[in-house]
């Protein structure tokens, strides 16, 4: 093969799992079986993506230089923006794009809860459109840990089946009671968001030019999301303000585990 290090720890993994097949030589992924564990997800878009970086130079290079490709030994760049992969700050990166990725991957759960109870009425449309949306914020957010090379919390299991009790159990009390859900989470997010913008902007905000751009965008969709609640009764609620401070607190639980974990 023409990678290595995490790269054949994932294939080892994947391997396992069947998700690896041999055809002419070269292995295939079969995404279908790949993507079942959602935390391979990222390893399965990224090593998809550095085999086709691979094939692509073996094909420029014509396979003279099979086990010195310059591409497999130059420092990983994202593309877009030039920056590389040692000029960032790595620790502050890392806790950024993973706690999103965590963030995002849970307010998809979280509308896919709602959706099971209020999929059908007179909300249904407009919840729709909020998860329509945040299911952009999570693939962006699944391309930016392979550019950054950024693994995944270990807790999103757990935030799989949390998310969709939390948006499913508040859609039980009424539309209300999911959009006053809808508030709590939505503030939460665009003020931790509002945090990273600050964080980065204090680092240099020209290094991580695309990195902002992307968090301003979602800051403001989830604000958007926030008044959409608003707009929808959500402060008649069973409990309003009970319900919006324990969903608040358990997001700065999830917040604060996410980045670490
Ligand atoms: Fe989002
Ligand atoms: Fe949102």
């Amino acid at each position: 093969m023409l990678y290595n290090g995490w790269e054949r720890e994932a294939d080892i993994h994947l391997s396992r799992m069947g998700a690896v097949e041999q055809a002419d030589g070269c292995d295939v992924i079969r995404p279908r079986q790949a993507l079942v564990g959602g935390r391979m997800a990222a390893e399965v878009v990224g090593l998809q993506l550095r085999r086709a970086e691979c094939w692509r130079s073996l094909c420029r290079e014509g396979g003279r230089r099979r086990w010195h490709l310059p591409s497999l030994h130059s420092p990983y760049r994202c593309c877009s923006t030039g920056t590389t992969y040692e000029n960032i700050n790595r620790p502050v990166i890392d806790r950024i794009i993973r706690v999103d990725h965590a963030g995002e991957y849970g307010a998809n759960r979280i509308y896919a809860g709602q959706m099971a109870v209020l999929g059908r009425t007179s909300v249904g449309p407009v919840i729709r459109k909020m998860w329509d949306q945040e299911k952009g914020h999570l693939k962006k957010f699944n391309e930016l840990m392979v550019l950054y090379r950024v693994r995944p919390t270990i807790l999103l299991p757990f935030w799989n089946i949390a998310g969709f009790m939390l948006g499913a159990g508040t859609a039980l009390l009424g539309k209300e009671g999911a959009m006053a859900c809808t508030v709590a989470v939505e503030e939460s997010i665009s003020h931790h968001y509002n945090n990273q913008i600050r964080t980065l902007v204090e680092e240099d905000p020209e290094k991580y030019r695309e990195l902002l751009e992307v968090i301003k965008k979602f800051r403001d969709e989830e604000m958007e999301h926030h008044d959409i609640g608003l707009d929808h009764d959500a402060e008649l609620a069973p409990a309003y303000s009970i319900l919006k401070n324990a969903i608040q607190m358990g997001c700065k639980a999830a917040i604060f585990l996410s980045e670490r974990i």
